[in-house]
């Protein structure tokens, strides 16, 4: 079920995502091949999916939800395309493939980041992706500019580079993560939910609980199959963190506990979507998906 649903979903983000890198002219070809290199390079599309998942969660159509799934796309690629340079974790290999910075250079991978970054607030306006009103815009962009922003995923990022070396007790490791992945994968959420243009006050606050602990267990299991996972299935280097020192879930917990953990926070969300209907399956399925993924 989720792999069919997956699929589609894959499809139909890169088809929308695709329309966004023609070069304007010809001495904009390397950056923009640079951008294009960093979002259509695989990738799960987790956050897309969960757009497009909470939009028809409360009866909306996919189609609908196309702004909302390339922008977090987006910002969630430029974030990636950063994290990789040498002065932050200095990894070579993303996606199976040499990371941005050394298939270019560093300062086309920064600008490719930054350009990644206003290309997503152009896709939420964009009306070849998007019928939203001109309210319900308004409400996405102020949304994700919080959730990409300084008190969002930046903030956590800067937290993370802070902890290198450092022993972090389980309340600031959670809210580092709640902050540097977290946030970008709630407000996936909720602009799906937006772009519905059917969300009500409750059902926007039961699926913030549930975003809220899917996306502290996306993280969680992403510290986990950096201790039990391999290079190849990951297409990133297995034990990055340990070889770091970065503060994470098992180096705290333990791998079993921090399993335990990530189970746990799968039920606090599943939990949190017992008022919807069948039409929230993919959402469930999703909660699932993100504790047993592999890679
Ligand atoms: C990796 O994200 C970085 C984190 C925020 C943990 P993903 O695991 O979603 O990476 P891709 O997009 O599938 O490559
Ligand atoms: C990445 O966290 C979080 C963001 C990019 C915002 P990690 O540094 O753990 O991600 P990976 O493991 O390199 O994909
Ligand atoms: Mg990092
Ligand atoms: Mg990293
Ligand atoms: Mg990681």
């Amino acid at each position: 079920m989720i792999a069919a649903y997956s699929a589609t979903s894959q499809v139909r983000v890169n088809a929308a995502l695709e329309t966004l890198f023609t070069a304007p002219s010809p001495e904009l070809a390397r950056l923009y091949e640079a951008m294009r290199y960093s979002v259509m390079n695989g990738g799960k599309r987790v956050r897309p999916l969960l757009a497009y998942a909470a939009c028809e969660a409360l009866g909306g159509k996919a189609e609908q939800a196309n702004g909302a799934a390339c922008a977090v796309e987006l910002i969630h690629a430029y974030s990636l395309v950063h994290d990789d340079l040498p002065a932050m974790d200095d990894d070579d290999l993303r996606r199976g493939q040499p990371t941005t910075h050394k298939k270019f250079d560093e300062a086309c991978a920064i600008l490719a980041g930054d350009g990644l970054q206003s290309l997503a607030f152009s896709a939420l306006l964009d009306p070849r992706l998007s019928n939203a009103d001109a309210e319900t815009r308004l409400q996405m962009v102020s949304a994700l500019a919080q959730a990409a922003g300084p008190a969002g995923m930046v903030g956590g990022q800067a937290i993370d580079l802070g902890s290198v070396g450092l022993k972090l007790d389980q309340k600031a490791l959670e809210y580092m993560h709640r902050h540097k992945t977290g946030a970008l994968i709630e407000v996936s959420v909720t602009l799906g939910a937006l772009a519905s243009g059917r969300a009500e006050k409750d059902e926007l606050k039961s699926l913030q609980t549930y975003a809220q602990a899917i996306g502290l267990a996306f993280q969680v299991q992403d510290d986990i199959l950096d201790v039990e996972s391999d290079t190849e299935t990951l297409g990133k280097r297995q034990g990055a963190d340990i070889a770091r020192d970065k503060p994470t879930y098992p180096s705290l917990l333990g791998l079993d506990a921090a399993k335990a953990y990530a189970l746990e926070l799968r039920d606090q969300a599943l939990h949190a979507l017992r008022p919807f209907d069948a039409a929230a399956e993919p959402l469930r399925d999703l909660a699932r998906y993100i504790v047993e993924r592999r890679h």
